[in-house]
């Protein structure tokens, strides 16, 4: 049983927040299965873009590529409701987005030093902090009707509540900071980082966002072994060496040739 003591209060995110439309309006929950699946409800009523629903625990929470999405408390779990006038190809980006300003609100607030492994988890110290799960609904014609980022961060969890096999590769802010850490204060700098970025990348384009994101990323020039997604799951492994104008990654595979992939998950075996 969760104490009040230990729930995020959405009144003190929205007090002073700086932004004009993500996080004017907040529904919190104790638990639901997952809170994308809420948001996307609430899309489909015709929610306002920049609407959050955030939930202290999930029982069904999920990840990218089908995993699961282990949700204890003290974590932030939670879903954003963006409506981008973009073909459905161009989705991606958004994540791009999301993860560059995750990583700098992280280094703003905590000094941490902060990577971000394509395609869109942030890592703190080499071990993930925050993964991002973007879905979208489509209009016919390939534009987006609305898209739903979940992101979960690790923020005051315990990593004794992890399963063990995923101790090694994660951490939490509050053990790398040694101290709770407001989660309030963290979501308000993170939406006002956010909607910088959101706006940066619908006004101006993606060239800006991906050469942020490149500055912060631990997979260009790293040996990196990818489990592409793009067809069926098929391991490559070779030099990563750049993300395309779409987010896709091109890797040099040892027999020189070129692979180009759109959707996967990457570890980095040697780090140039
Ligand atoms: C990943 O695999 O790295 C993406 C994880 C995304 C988890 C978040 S937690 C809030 C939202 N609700 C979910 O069920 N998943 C996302």
């Amino acid at each position: 049983m969760i104490s009040k003591g230990d729930i995020i209060v959405p009144k003190k995110i929205k007090d002073g927040l700086r932004t004009d439309f993500v996080g004017r309006e907040i529904h919190h929950f104790t638990e639901v299965t997952s809170t994308n699946d809420v948001a996307k409800e609430l899309a489909l009523e015709g929610a306002e873009e920049g609407t959050i629903v955030i939930s202290e625990t999930q029982s069904r929470g999920r990840g990218r590529l089908g995993r699961k999405w282990f949700s204890p408390e003290g974590g932030i779990w939670f879903s954003l409701i963006l409506c981008p006038k973009m073909s459905v190809k161009d989705a991606p980006k958004i994540t791009f987005a999301l993860s560059l300003a995750m990583a700098k609100t992280i280094i703003k607030m905590f000094r941490l030093k902060v990577r971000i492994r394509w395609p869109n988890d942030v890592l703190v110290n080499n071990k993930k902090v925050c993964g991002i799960l973007t879905e979208l609904s489509s209009k016919s014609g390939g534009a987006i009707d609305f898209i739903v980022s979940g992101i979960g961060i690790n923020a005051n969890t315990n990593l004794k509540s992890f399963p063990k096999a995923l101790r090694k590769s994660v951490t939490s802010l509050k053990q790398q900071v040694k101290r709770e850490i407001s989660r309030e204060a963290f979501l308000k700098a993170f939406f006002e980082e956010l909607e910088h970025y959101y706006k940066t990348l619908t006004n101006s384009g993606f060239a800006q966002i991906l050469r942020e994101w490149k500055s912060l990323t631990d997979t260009l020039n790293s040996y990196i072994e990818v489990t592409s997604f793009d067809k069926k799951d098929k391991k490559v492994e070779g030099q990563a060496i750049d993300v395309d104008q779409d987010g896709a990654l091109l890797i040099r595979l040892d027999d020189g040739s070129i692979k180009k992939v759109m959707s996967g998950n990457a570890s980095v075996r040697v780090q140039r």
